[in-house]
């Protein structure tokens, strides 16, 4: 069988086959591809946020549906909807340029729109379901589309019923999203706030947040397309408050956040005060600015950045009790 290399299509940049690779334009590719490829099917988006921890025996479609439409709006509200294989930070460059507010704190987050219900992208005090309002995937088993409403998604931290019960079943073609024309606002994260007020800026506009969250993120995250990575590889751990406080007691200077009635602990700072920040071994490492971010730091193999990541969660485990848990897809 022909193997198809999946190394430009993935931003670690390691290598991995598989068994057939389809660039799909539209619904009817889809088809077409269920109708000539045999299944299992598994589809990369902007392959921002999976590891291929080694060869798939799949048929990988690789979701390029393209598009931005106005599809209703009133006096409050724009809604639009969105080809899964859009780059995300054309849409929110996009809804910027047209002066609708919900998505700005979201910038530069690599990726594409269709894998961001996924995993329900977030960032400086957003999620992507904030604003979501629809979305439209064709079955791989039984090619029939189904239309999802933010109830059904089963939004979460990082999570969606697409990490869980249906998780690989679906290949997203088309995301809605309702944009606000009143330019509402969320600078509630201290770092915004501080750099809004470093830059003596007292009412933002959408485009001076936005090039907040770029300038603070290209201080903190490699850049993919220089060093290869797959922004934070673990999720904060949630734990619930007596665990936070026993864990305050030995560590007095442990970051960490309320989430509904538990905490949510930041697993940077675990992982940078286990020791990782910056270590390297067989060409994965730890980002020297992020303890949450994986880089390939000269590997081919995506087995040595798995290998990494399970090295890091034992030692956590072992030293704080808690488990850090992988926000990519670990595939092969
Ligand atoms: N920290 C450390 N050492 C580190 C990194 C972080 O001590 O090496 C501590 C610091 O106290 C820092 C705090 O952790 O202030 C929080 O760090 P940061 O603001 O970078 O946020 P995060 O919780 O590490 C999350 C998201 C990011 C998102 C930022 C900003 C997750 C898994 N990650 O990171 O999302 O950009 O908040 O909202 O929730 C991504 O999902 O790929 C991603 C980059």
């Amino acid at each position: 069988m022909n193997k198809f290399s999946l190394q430009p299509f993935n931003t670690f940049g390691v290598d991995a086959q598989c068994s057939n690779l389809i660039k799909i334009y539209s619904e009817q590719d889809i088809y077409d591809t269920l109708l000539t490829y045999g299944d299992p099917y598994k589809v990369v988006g902007g392959g921002s946020n999976i590891l291929l921890a080694g060869d798939i025996e799949a048929t990988v479609m690789l979701n390029q549906i393209k598009g931005i439409q106005v599809i209703d709006e009133d006096d409050n509200h724009v809604l639009v909807t969105v080809g899964g294989g859009e780059n995300w930070h054309n849409l929110v460059m996009w809804s910027i340029s047209h002066n609708l507010s919900g998505l700005q704190n979201l910038s530069l987050i690599p990726g594409s729109v269709g894998a961001a219900p996924i995993q329900n992208i977030g960032a400086y005090g957003v999620e992507q379901s904030s604003c979501f309002h629809s979305l439209r995937a064709i079955s791989l088993t039984s090619g029939l589309t189904k239309l999802y409403y933010r109830e059904d998604c089963k939004f979460g931290y990082r999570d969606s019923i697409f990490k869980k019960l249906d998780a690989g079943k679906y290949i997203i073609t088309h995301v809605s999203y309702m944009l606000s024309k009143e330019v509402n606002i969320n600078v509630s994260y201290g770092a915004i706030r501080n750099e809004l007020n470093n830059r003596k800026i007292e009412t933002p506009t959408l485009k001076q947040i936005s090039n907040v969250i770029c300038d603070i993120r290209a201080s903190k995250l490699p850049d993919p397309i220089v060093v290869g990575n797959a922004g934070s590889f673990f999720k904060n751990p949630i734990v619930t408050i007596e665990a936070y406080e026993s864990l305050l007691q030995k560590y007095p200077e442990i970051v960490a956040f309320p989430f509904g009635d538990q905490m949510k602990l930041s697993a940077g700072w675990l992982i940078d005060r286990a020791g990782w920040k910056g270590h390297s071994q067989n060409g994965a490492g730890v980002y020297k600015n992020h303890a949450l971010v994986l880089i390939n730091d000269g590997t081919n193999s995506g087995g040595d950045i798995w290998q990494l990541a399970m090295d890091i969660q034992a030692d956590v485990l072992t030293k704080y009790g808690v488990e850090v848990a992988p926000e990519v897809n670990v595939w092969g």
